[in-house]
């Protein structure tokens, strides 16, 4: 009988910084069995108001350099690789790299719960200024419901507030609520506001603060860490090659010691094993 080729690797998440960490921890309740290995770029983040060019270039580092750590599966725990560098990575790269290896996105596992979600049909989004010009969310939600009219807010200062740890300070509430402010006045039917950034759950108790109560927020994680579980069911083979001993590791392209502190906030870790890499 044909043995199974593979070795099991880890499956690797991605993220231009830290907010992919609220990913991982929804992977890592739902999903504990799996070994994870994230990668941050946190020495070039943030990537939101990068170029189409740029986002694909140091996407497709990313990958590659999770490919060459063993992952047969990347997520792109970050909305703004999703939008911009998904699906060429997919079409183009994937079949010459690896073509059995998969990299998937954060923004279809998103879109696809929406329609059961908003009554009025008026959805918001507030997102970088890259996931916001690039159409991914209304492109996307209209195929599954074209009656839903999406209207996107670019929050270009919600990233580096998170990077900085400055979430939860009072300086925070002005950017937090001005953009919010800014979402609702282009639509005020809306009934639902997806949070279409990695990073910005940290940012969720002050944007409730500012949000009326009858409108839903909507972070990925849960959405997110659902739709893997789907998957791996569905492709048994894949799931073989994913190995299963709880671990978890992380790669920096920035400080071991900055990446340690911060991860350890994000995901109540008592020990964080980190490792500086150099992508490109
Ligand atoms: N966490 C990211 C996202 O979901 C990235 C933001 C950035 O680097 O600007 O879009």
């Amino acid at each position: 009988m044909y043995s199974f080729p593979y070795t099991p690797g880890p499956i690797g998440v991605f993220d231009s910084g830290y907010g992919g960490l609220t990913i991982l921890e929804k992977f890592r309740k739902l999903l504990p069995q799996y070994d994870y290995l994230y990668l941050g770029d946190n020495a070039r983040t943030p990537y939101g108001t990068r170029s189409f060019e740029i986002v694909y270039e140091f996407t497709l580092e990313a990958v590659k350099k999770l490919f060459e750590f063993g992952c047969p599966l990347v997520i792109l725990a970050c909305n703004t690789a999703s939008a911009k560098a998904l699906r060429s990575i997919q079409q183009y790269d994937l079949p010459y790299l690896d073509p059995t290896r998969r990299v998937l996105g954060v923004i279809r596992p998103t879109v696809e719960r929406i329609g059961n979600i908003t009554h009025t049909r008026h959805v918001g989004l507030l997102a970088t200024a890259g996931t916001v010009r690039s159409q991914s969310y209304p492109l996307e939600i209209r195929k599954i419901c074209p009656d839903i009219q999406v209207t996107g807010v670019a929050c270009p200062l919600w990233v580096p507030l998170v990077e900085n740890n400055e979430y939860d300070s009072e300086g925070a509430d002005y950017f937090v609520r001005k953009y919010v402010h800014e979402l609702l006045q282009k639509d005020p039917e809306i009934d639902t506001i997806i949070l279409g950034c990695t990073h910005y759950p940290l940012l969720q108790h002050k944007i409730r603060q500012f949000t009326p109560p009858h409108i839903q927020l909507i972070a990925q994680g849960e959405l997110v860490a659902e739709s893997l579980k789907d998957y791996l069911q569905r492709h048994s083979d894949m799931n073989a090659r994913c190995s299963r001993n709880g671990h978890c590791e992380f790669l920096t392209t920035e400080s071991v010691e900055k990446f340690r502190e911060s991860a350890s906030v994000f995901l109540h870790d008592t020990e964080v094993y980190v490792r500086n890499v150099i992508l490109g």
